[in-house]
């Protein structure tokens, strides 16, 4: 009955949503929504955050929202704040905070369990939370749990959903207005509730699971995936290079077959918040149970291991041909095109390097120096030195043996390809093989797979 009250208050919009978290999923969600007529309130515990994006400074990713945002704050539909207020209207808490990596020093429900308890402290009997951050296998069940001891019932006075986000930054053709979504409710009418909000995110293009325990797994297998099959191709890669052929040839060549293949495409590692994450959360249910799940473990191993892989390579090569151990590292973000540094593969090998004793410095358009404490604690690398330079131009360029390419940033591609044509560095090694060899150039350039 009191869920049913909710519906109604939905369909009638008179009701409002609380936005926990407003990150890479969070911003966007909250913008969304606002734009889509709903009263939004965006919730970040950081202050600086939200008087970030009180002042309209947004980051190069969230650009693109500009005029939206502004709009929706002009019209008040997006309310900012650091914590929620209460209302007589049903309440709606969308959580799409962070979720660390199991094994490192903070609880992977830490900032989701804050979150779901600060909702709550202006809750009431017919709101209801919907969990979208990437959650480990028993999680949904124990926030219930914590929802159930302030006195509610689930899915009687209280709803629960968890709808996992798969946003991919960054992706022309699939974010979040058509990405479908996977979603476990608590009850028919908590799963009508989320239909009417999705409609405005995705079209409500929701494919609903029984239990919360598969929407779970779902997403970490749905990201455990992804790094089984980039472990897969960096290995395939490393044979490639003893076999004197090219990786992307091979992949070429197997994607022409219509089934049963998707091309995947090497690099120095898989990076940003999810692919090293989430498969994680398989491993974790499987020791709770006693069981092995080894083809994680080994792509974990895999991903460990390429960057010391790609630092033998460039390492001999130097040696071979005598020039300086100087490396400029050439792409810090996780993948192309975006600001995100987390457990990134140029940090991974920047870190290598150093260990080697090489000369080691970094590049990355999207690097902001006020940022770098944040950037290492992301890569638990609190204790790494390395010089950054500001720009890729013949100066700063001079006296470097070896340029490492790790991302093919759009905003760098035309300098990366001037470098290598007008031989401006002796040796050029591309993780991700994408430079195309021209004989005319004195550069040499190797390539992961290549
Ligand atoms: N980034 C992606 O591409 C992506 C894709 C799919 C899923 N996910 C998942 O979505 C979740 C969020 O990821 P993200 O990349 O947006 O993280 P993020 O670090 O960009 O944003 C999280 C935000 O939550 C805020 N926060 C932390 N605790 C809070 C609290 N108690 N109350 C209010 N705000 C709080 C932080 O200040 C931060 O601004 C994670 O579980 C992640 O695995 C991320």
């Amino acid at each position: 009955m009191q869920m049913q009250k909710t519906l109604d208050a939905i369909k009638s919009n008179s009701f409002s949503i609380d936005v926990f978290g407003l990150g890479y999923v969070g911003f966007p969600l909250a913008v969304r929504l606002a734009s889509g007529g709903f009263k939004v309130k965006g919730i970040d515990n950081n202050p600086q955050r939200i008087q970030r994006l009180n002042n309209n400074d947004l980051m190069d990713t969230e650009l693109h929202l500009k005029d939206e945002f502004i709009h929706c704050r002009q019209n008040k539909n997006l309310e900012l704040a650091t914590s929620p207020t209460k209302s007589n209207e049903p309440k709606i808490g969308i959580i799409s905070v962070h979720t660390p990596i199991p094994e490192k020093n903070i609880p992977p429900n830490k900032f989701v369990k804050e979150a779901i308890e600060n909702f709550l402290v202006t809750a009431k009997a017919g709101d209801m939370i919907i969990l979208e951050s990437s959650v480990g296998s028993g999680t949904t069940e124990e926030m219930q749990k914590i929802v159930e001891s302030k006195g509610y019932k689930i899915g009687k006075d209280f709803g629960f959903c968890f709808c996992p986000e798969r946003i991919d930054p960054q992706n022309k053709k699939w974010h979040l207005e058509n990405i479908p979504r996977i979603i476990y409710c608590s009850d028919d009418t908590s799963y009508k509730i989320a239909e009417n909000i999705y409609k405005k995110v995705n079209n409500a293009h929701l494919f609903r699971v029984d239990s919360p325990r598969i929407a779970e797994v779902v997403k970490s297998y749905e990201n455990a995936f992804r790094l089984v099959n980039i472990s897969l191709v960096n290995e395939l890669a490393i044979l490639c290079d003893k076999l004197g052929i090219n990786v992307i040839d091979v992949i070429k060549a197997a994607a022409t077959k219509p089934f049963g293949f998707m091309p995947f495409y090497p690099g120095a590692g898989v990076g940003g918040h999810c692919i090293p994450k989430d498969p994680r959360f398989l491993l974790d249910a499987a020791k709770k149970y006693d069981v092995k799940f080894s083809t994680i473990e080994n792509a974990l191993q895999v991903n460990f291991e390429i960057p010391k892989y790609i630092c033998n390579s460039i390492e001999k090569t130097l040696e071979k041909n005598n020039l300086d151990k100087s490396v400029l590292v050439c792409g810090l973000t996780y993948k192309p095109d975006v600001e995100d540094m987390r457990d990134s593969p140029g940090f991974k090998l920047l870190n290598e390097f150093k260990k080697r004793n090489f000369k080691v410095s970094a590049y990355d358009p999207y690097f902001k120096k006020e940022l770098l404490p944040k950037y290492l604690k992301e890569n638990y690398l609190e204790d790494l030195e390395f010089e950054h330079i500001s720009n890729l131009n013949d100066d700063s360029l001079a006296n470097i043996s070896c340029l490492c390419i790790v991302q093919h940033h759009t905003k760098t591609k035309f300098r990366l390809m001037e470098i290598y044509e007008k031989s401006i560095i002796p040796f050029i090694y591309d993780c991700q093989s994408q430079l195309e060899k021209k004989p005319e150039t004195k550069t040499f350039l190797d390539s992961l797979g290549g």
